[in-house]
């Protein structure tokens, strides 16, 4: 949530402020704004002056095109900027809160992302020594804070670690000062900020898509740290204001991967790399003596085979790919899987010890609440795995293991090509564990990565049937009710089709485990409304969800039914079908099965005139509570 970008030491500092803030939307749309360090030359040989310059637009998803469009940079030198795209919590989405938030002086701004809970009392402090402050945002206190330390004669980079040793709460944060013109300071808390450096400039950002144009030397900052970028040089300090190492960190994605490259946006661009996404996550995972192969492992294969209880958190899409994880590994390694939304465990009294496995899946590494989920589990002596698809996140780098999911720079909002990649993840580590454990044989677990590998041919299949799908959205186009049922993995199936379609197309409808349906939704079923139900499971399920469809069909709704190919029985009931190819074992039915579904939403979504990239009121990575 919110999106921040400097740049420093580059005859570009604007383009590199607005590429990297367009690459940035999809954290957040509501605003977007620059705070640029402008020099003009003093008369007569007299010295430089400096000044900041600052431009806001609050434009919905249209603001840093607008910003773009209109914006006129004032004659002179520019320094330094720092710029943002903002998803609102304190203040409302308009101008006046949208950020550079500056200080009185109208010398320091700063950009942030996070929130700063004591922001009340810090505010009632500053309005007390005579500052005035000129919006509702929490943020707005940092420049402040900032302007008090610097009158005391501190350097920006004293100030600000002076600063957030006040703040509660999370943060990344980046500031400028005209005094100072060619620094930018940075500093974080939980949230995620990175800072880059290449020929003579500076970079601070929020993701390394947002600055992977201008460089692949990116180092990661720890909490509490804050970071002196200057052209072409990067200090780091921490809180007594030792200097500590930059972190570098490792750069897979190319800038290519990371635009839209023909397509009209970038949901339709990743639902169609998923085959790619899956084939690079399975790659490598099998060692030439038949092991399952993690990225790190700085757990023994002891104390992995110690573990008698696995715990998997998560949010959203990444929580229905965990939802899959728990009947893999329940299934194939014999192991007690708890699995709950990592906000809600962070804050029950979880039972955890050294013999707990906690399983964070998470896109990002950086979600607020998986990432305090995970620290609250280390804190208690349990081993901790990530899945992760951005190479040395906050999680990967707190994690005693790692498995990383290949699939690219994810963009839109809505998660696809990454939940596609994370279900493959999740199942080489529940064959990983099986192994650990010696409830698969290593000729069976070897067998089944190698069935895995003919995912990507059947995912390739699924998309493209994509026309028929799109027949199918127009016939169900006017109905504003959906209830998506699935038995077994066929249950977050259900609940990703369900959250897909209402996060693009804003419609109303929700996910269920058939055998529930009886117990309430039944109730709302009546003409108009549509089921969607997941009939591919090759079990004694499979007749069962056929009853459901029966029961659905016979009070009025319009039913969509998954099907496997050539299952005509499945479908004696169906108004529209979804075909799918057959899998090799039903555990990876969901690779599959959530495609046509992902294609239904997007269709669905267009149809309404909705930006499928950039769904109103939601943002890619959650980074306040
Ligand atoms: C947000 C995104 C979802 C994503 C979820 C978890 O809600 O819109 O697409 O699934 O966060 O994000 P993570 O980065 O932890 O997977």
């Amino acid at each position: 949530m919110c999106g921040i970008v400097g740049a420093t030491g580059s005859s570009r500092v604007v383009d590199v402020l607005l590429s990297g803030m367009a690459r940035l939307e999809y954290r957040g749309y509501d605003s977007a704004g620059v705070a640029l360090v402008v020099g003009t030359p003093g008369e007569e040989g007299a010295p430089e002056l400096t000044s900041l310059w600052r431009a806001r637009r609050a434009e919905g998803t249209k603001s840093v095109a607008d910003l773009a469009a209109s914006i006129e940079v004032p004659e002179g030198i520019v320094h330094a900027g720092i710029g943002h795209v903002r998803w609102a919590t304190h203040g409302r989405p308009d101008e006046h809160n949208a950020h550079p938030h500056l200080d009185c002086t109208g010398r320091v701004a700063v950009v942030h992302n996070g929130i700063i809970e004591n922001f009340a009392t810090l505010a009632a402090h500053l309005v007390d020594e005579g500052h005035r402050l000129a919006s509702e945002t929490d943020t707005e206190v940092v420049a402040h804070l900032l302007e008090s330390r610097i009158a005391t004669g501190e350097s920006l980079t004293g100030a600000l670690r002076a600063v957030i040793a006040l703040i509660e709460g999370t943060f990344a944060i980046a500031a400028v000062h005209a005094d100072d013109p060619d620094v930018i300071v940075a500093a974080r808390r939980v949230s995620p900020l990175i800072v880059g450096r290449s020929d003579g400039s500076g970079l601070v950002a929020s993701d390394i898509p947002a600055i992977l144009g201008e460089t692949r030397e990116v180092f990661s900052l720890d909490d509490d740290h804050v970071a002196e970028v200057r052209p072409g040089s990067i200090t780091v300090t921490g809180l007594d204001g030792r200097t500590v190492g930059p972190r570098p960190m490792t750069v897979e994605w190319d800038l290519e991967e990371a635009e839209k490259g023909g397509y009209d946006d970038f949901m339709s661009k990743e639902i169609r790399e998923q085959p790619t996404a899956v084939a690079d996550t399975l790659r490598g995972r099998l060692s030439g003596d038949g092991r399952v192969l993690l990225d790190e492992e700085r757990l023994t294969i002891s104390e992995l085979r110690e573990v008698d209880k696995v715990f998997i958190v998560a949010c959203g899409s990444s929580y229905h790919a965990g939802l899959v994880a728990k009947y893999a590994i329940e299934h194939w390694a014999r192991l007690p899987v708890e699995i709950d939304i990592a906000s809600e465990f962070r804050y029950r009294d979880p039972v955890l010890d050294s013999q707990t496995l906690v399983v964070g899946v998470s896109q990002s590494g950086e979600t607020v609440d998986t990432i305090q989920a995970m620290r609250g589990a280390a804190e208690q002596g349990a081993k901790t795995l990530v899945i992760s698809n951005v190479v040395d996140s906050s999680m990967a780098r707190e994690s005693d293991a790692v498995l990383y999911t290949r699939a690219g720079p994810e963009l839109c909002v809505a998660a696809t090509k990454t939940h596609l990649a994370q279900v493959t993840a999740l199942q080489v580590l529940a064959l990983h564990l099986a192994q650990v454990r010696g409830s698969l044989y290593p000729e069976e677990s070897a067998q089944l990565i190698e069935d895995l590998r003919s995912m990507p041919a059947r995912v390739e299949e699924v998309i493209s049937r994509a026309p028929a799908v799109s027949e199918v959205a127009g016939a169900v186009a006017g109905a504003k009710d959906f209830l998506f049922l699935g038995r077994h993995v066929g249950y977050p199936v259900a609940l990703e089709g369900a959250l897909k379609l209402k996060e693009i197309s804003y419609l109303r409808a929700e996910g269920y485990p058939a055998g529930e349906l009886k117990h309430g939704p039944i109730a709302l079923i009546e003409e108009g409304v549509v089921v969607v139900a997941i009939a591919t499971l090759r079990s004694d399920l499979l007749p069962k969800m056929l009853g459901n469809i029966e029961e659905v069909k016979s009070r009025g709704a319009t039913v969509v039914v998954v099907a496997t190919d050539g299952d005509g029985a499945s479908v004696v009931r169906a108004d529209h079908v979804l075909w799918v190819p057959p899998v090799p074992h039903s555990l990876f039915s969901p690779i599959v099965d959530v495609v046509p579904l992902q294609l239904l939403a997007y269709e669905l979504a267009r149809l309404r005139g909705n930006d499928v990239d950039r769904p109103r009121n939601l943002a890619k990575t959650v980074t306040v509570e």
